[in-house]
């Protein structure tokens, strides 16, 4: 353990912690010291993976039941008696040209990518703000930087949480409050794996990110000094063009 980091006995939730980008930012953030709430669906992800890591409470559910985001926010407070970072990670893409995407799994994805992060989001600056001390960091993607065809409404949902992470910045400037969004290129995970061609084929990417590379990243967010703002970083694999 790395007992140096400024990190150390602080609490942080995360969402979509059984597998990915949400499962090694837990691994990377239990190292720094912090105490960690985590949820996701798949129960037997989140036991193996509390059992590995350091101190750490779990809720299981869908993120999508209005209830949750703020229940974790209350396990953490009632576990930990405080939280400082709230990684609102859980997210799903789906794509499709126009005649195949289907409306209801948007639907979904919307409801998952936007109004569940949103949910979380206000939960967490409120509690923020109360305290005058908190970091929010947003999982959003290189597809909330710009658009490609057939992944419009993909697009959309992060372009929503950029949106929203942008006005709470500016509605925070002036306090302690940090609101950062990381935006990853493609990543190795488990995101693609209903796909019928794996991006890293259809991109030709030998070399894609992998989920301890955000991870990392996003310890480096959490680590900068109390007055350094970071409210956007995109990193991407060194083959990734568009
Ligand atoms: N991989 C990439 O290339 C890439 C690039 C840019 C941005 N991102 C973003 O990174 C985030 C994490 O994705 P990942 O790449 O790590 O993919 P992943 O391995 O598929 O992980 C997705 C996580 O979200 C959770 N999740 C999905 N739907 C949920 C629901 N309805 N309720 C609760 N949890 C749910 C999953 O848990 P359960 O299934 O167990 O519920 C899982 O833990 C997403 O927001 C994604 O958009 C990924």
């Amino acid at each position: 353990m790395n007992s140096a980091s400024t990190l150390k006995d602080q609490v942080a939730v995360i969402t979509g912690a059984s597998s990915g980008i949400g499962a090694a930012v837990a691994r990377n953030l239990s190292q720094a010291g912090m105490k960690l709430v985590l949820t996701a669906r798949r129960s037997e992800r989140i036991d193996s993976l509390a059992k590995e890591i350091g101190e750490s409470a779990s809720l299981m559910g869908d993120i999508t039941e209005p209830s949750l985001p703020q229940k974790l926010l209350d396990l953490a407070l009632q576990r930990f008696g405080r939280c400082d970072v709230i990684c609102n990670n859980a997210g799903v893409v789906d794509v499709g040209p126009i005649e195949e995407i289907d409306i209801e799994r948007v639907c979904r994805m919307v409801r998952i990518n936007v109004e569940a992060a949103f949910r979380l989001a206000y939960a967490a600056v409120r509690h923020f703000k109360r305290i005058n001390q908190g970091h929010l960091v947003n999982t959003s993607s290189i597809l909330g930087t710009k658009v490609r065809p057939t992944a419009g409404a993909y697009a959309g949902t992060k372009y929503a949480i950029e949106a929203l992470s942008e006005g709470l910045r500016m509605e925070l400037a002036g306090t302690n409050v940090k609101v950062s969004c990381i935006e990853p290129g493609l990543v190795l995970t488990e995101l693609h794996n209903h796909w019928k061609v794996h991006p890293t084929k259809s991109m030709n990417i030998s070399s894609p990110l992998q989920p301890e590379d955000i991870a990392r990243t996003i310890r480096f967010l959490l680590e900068q000094p109390a007055h350094i703002r970071i409210p956007r970083l995109l990193i991407m694999p060194g083959e990734q063009q568009l």
